[in-house]
């Protein structure tokens, strides 16, 4: 049996730990706790720990040296909790999913490498192991490709950007903005994030979300131009052009730099929200339908994932794209990201398709956080409306049989950021969300109360939160009040 926030009945010392562990067994009183040896137990899972503190003295055991870390973090949490004390305590611990992430956007607006550093970190004291990097969109290419110069030169800046919200301004701030990561730069986040234990899935998004791509290579797009990056938020007709060979061409060559920058098994294609009526109107397009006897332009996407998968597979890894990749057809290989609600992601699951869910009606943090955001000073924000009691409430496994459960992998948070301009508010969004989001992660079935779970996110992790900087928004704990 494990006990949520463990109490020790002959000292009245209450054990916080988030997300919460297999098992907790507290005993003792309180001891300054200064020093912990670890070592390796292959008897354990790789991501499983053991932590025992005795006397003050921790000793951790990891089935890997993830494990280990993990159990680093456990152990950070009871001492801050307590001054630097611990009572002795018995846990042992291991993920539920094995895929646990988070997503930034840094394209809608750009965050530095320290800045994705931080996040990183941020990320690790939750025991998230996966970090989705958006790295390509209409409103900026940020990622440095050596073959195609001009993807940065020219399609990391915007001219200017939108001032207000999309449902209501036409206002632009006349001002250019970019921005983009150097291939040292990427290669220095992704060994940052190693020595966290988190895997960097870098996102290069096809067919769709391409006016960065475009407004450097006007001939990739079905009408050839010309084309800008884009100031405003959105979704946009043009897009890569399905049936000219020299788009598989580039899309090969700007993934063989990537795969030599991220060792990720997983490589994110994107596939979200690509309108195809400059499909249905291009000649080159139409042909190549008739060539592959297609009868509907969603094939074509279909077409271009399955070229993208065998490449990829040549070089060891597997795509993931957004649940749009189901609707011209899936191979059974690809793993989909279930966004527009998780009906997607349980579909691909029952086709026996590895699934990550996401659903925006659960996970898109950049909705607001409180019923009265501006009362509760959020600031500018896309819409929508997550409370942390409903991201908390999110069963990943609902309506699903017992034969498509296995094929949830887990779950990650997504961060847009059209109307995210600062690293603060970055971190607003995601504290304390991204706590409930690392507990269903880490273990969906050892969730507590609502009421009990927002004590332990008190207990274990403002105090991390505080003495770290960190910009977390406390106005998410008054919504629904909590006593
Ligand atoms: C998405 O939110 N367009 C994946
Ligand atoms: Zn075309």
């Amino acid at each position: 049996m494990f006990l949520a926030a463990c109490t020790n009945s002959a000292t009245d010392i209450t054990v916080s730990i988030v997300p919460q562990p297999e098992s907790i067994e507290v005993k003792g009183g309180l001891k300054p706790c200064n020093t912990f040896v670890t070592s390796i137990d292959e008897s354990l899972q790789p991501e499983a720990y053991t932590l025992v503190i005795k006397k003050g003295k921790a000793t951790i055991k990891g089935g890997s040296d993830a494990g280990i870390f993990y159990g680093e973090q456990t152990l950070a949490q009871i001492r801050s909790q307590f001054g630097g004390q611990a009572p002795d305590i018995r846990i042992s611990d291991a993920p539920e999913f094995a895929y646990r992430g988070m997503h930034l956007d840094c394209c809608r607006h750009f965050f530095s490498v320290d800045e994705v550093k931080e996040y990183i970190d941020i990320m690790a004291l939750h025991k998230f192991n996966t970090f989705h990097w958006h790295l390509t969109e209409d409103q900026g290419w940020r990622a440095e490709i050596k073959k195609y110069p001009r993807l940065t030169e020219v399609g990391s800046v915007r001219k200017e950007t939108l001032v207000g919200h999309l449902g209501s301004s036409n206002k632009f701030d006349g001002t250019p903005y970019g921005g983009y990561y150097t291939q040292d730069e990427m290669r220095e986040v992704v060994a940052y994030a190693a020595e966290r234990h988190i895997t960097v899935i870098p996102e290069i998004e096809m067919p769709g979300h391409a006016l960065g791509v475009l407004a450097a290579y006007p001939e990739l797009g079905c009408t050839g131009g010309p084309y800008e990056v884009e100031g405003r938020w959105g979704v946009f007709p043009d897009i890569l052009c399905a049936g000219n060979p020299k788009t598989l061409e580039f899309l090969k060559d700007v993934l063989d730099e990537i795969c030599d920058i991220f060792p990720s098994e997983i490589i994110h294609i994107g596939g979200d929200e690509a309108p195809r009526d400059r499909w249905k109107a291009c000649p080159k397009c139409q042909a190549k339908m008739k060539e592959l006897g297609f009868t509907e332009e969603a094939q074509l996407q279909s077409y271009i994932n399955s070229e993208i998968e065998k490449y990829l597979a040549t070089k060891g890894r597997r795509i993931l794209g957004w649940d749009e990749i189901l609707e011209g057809g899936v191979t059974k290989t690809a793993m989909v990201m279930s966004w527009r609600g998780p009906e997607g992601g349980k579909a691909a699951a029952k086709m026996g398709n590895e699934v990550v869910m996401t659903p925006n009606s659960y996970f898109y943090f950049d909705y607001f956080q409180t019923g009265d955001p501006e009362a509760n000073g959020e600031g500018i924000g896309i819409g929508g409306y997550l409370n942390l009691e409903r991201v908390y409430s999110f069963n990943p496994y609902e309506d699903l049989d017992e034969e498509s459960k296995p094929y949830i992998k887990g779950i990650q948070a997504n961060l847009w950021t059209e109307y995210l301009e600062s690293f603060d508010r970055v971190q607003e969004r995601v504290m304390p969300r991204m706590a409930a989001t690392a507990e269903i992660a880490w273990g969906q079935s050892r969730r507590t109360s609502y009421p009990e779970f927002v004590e332990r996110v008190r207990k274990a992790l403002l105090p991390i939160y505080e003495e770290n900087g960190y910009k977390y928004a406390d106005y998410a704990f008054r919504d629904p009040a909590v006593d």
